[in-house]
């Protein structure tokens, strides 16, 4: 049984992510800060019939992260596929995340050391192997403020589009090694109304992985 890791899982496209993915014979593990967390979605899955275990971890911190991934390994082997998409919780705008004439270096370094840091620390962990290997999928989560800039959110938007730019350039550089490596955008508040669902949003993670031909996914409501 192949392993996906959602790193910043929680209960919204985390849980949907682990949906889809466990529904197809995957084993899930699922990694955000707090252990109580990734439990509750783990027990959450296995009462769907899904293989998962929560792993407490740090996207900001390289070694909560690497600790992370050496428990999954112990517990499901190698990973074969990784999908990256923390967020830190709402409601924070107007106060972490602001517009440009607010932004400072510390309020953007914060949403930069989640984002694009915490991309970066978490290829490092999943990439010599699937290189390796030959094989492997990276999934990167944004708000659509990465592809559009919106001003109210522009310190997260311009870690976002960093987080986009690494994704579509990683995908270059490695999709003639087996590596597939894709963007997921999703402009959408979700769960708000309907086509909003969280398991509809997830479906792109799916089709990402089995169709294995677009840098960029981008879920749009009609
Ligand atoms: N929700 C929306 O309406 C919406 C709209 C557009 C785009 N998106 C994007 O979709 C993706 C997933 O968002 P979601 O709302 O569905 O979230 P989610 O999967 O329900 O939860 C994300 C989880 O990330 C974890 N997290 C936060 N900081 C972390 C860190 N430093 N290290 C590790 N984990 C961390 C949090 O758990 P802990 O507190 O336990 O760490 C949180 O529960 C994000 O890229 C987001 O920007 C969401």
């Amino acid at each position: 049984m192949p392993t996906i890791a959602i790193v910043g899982a929680g209960p919204i496209l985390g849980l949907s992510a682990g949906k889809i993915f466990g529904s197809k014979g995957f084993k899930v593990a699922l990694v955000s800060r707090t252990q109580e967390n990734v439990d509750k979605l783990a027990a959450e899955l296995a009462e769907l019939g899904v293989e998962a275990k929560g792993f407490a971890g740090d996207v900001t911190d390289s070694a909560s992260l690497e600790s992370a991934f050496t428990r999954v390994r112990e517990h499901f082997g190698a990973v074969d596929v990784v999908s990256f998409a923390p967020v830190t919780k709402t409601p924070n705008v107007g106060v972490d995340i602001v517009g440009p004439e607010a932004m400072t270096v510390e309020n953007t370094q914060a949403q930069l050391d989640v984002q694009l840091h915490g991309a970066i620390r978490t290829v490092r962990q999943v990439l010599p192997e699937m290189l390796e290997r030959g094989s492997g999928t990276v999934l990167f989560t944004t708000a659509y403020a990465a592809v559009e800039p919106l001003a109210f959110v522009a310190n997260f938007g311009i870690a976002g589009s960093a987080v986009r730019y690494y994704a579509r350039t990683l995908h270059s550089a490695v999709a003639d090694k087996g590596v597939h490596v894709a963007h997921v955008s999703v402009n959408a508040y979700i769960n708000t109304e309907p086509g909003t669902e969280a398991d509809t949003i997830a479906q792109l993670y799916w089709e990402a992985y089995t169709k294995r031909d677009e840098a960029e996914l981008i879920f749009q409501t009609s």
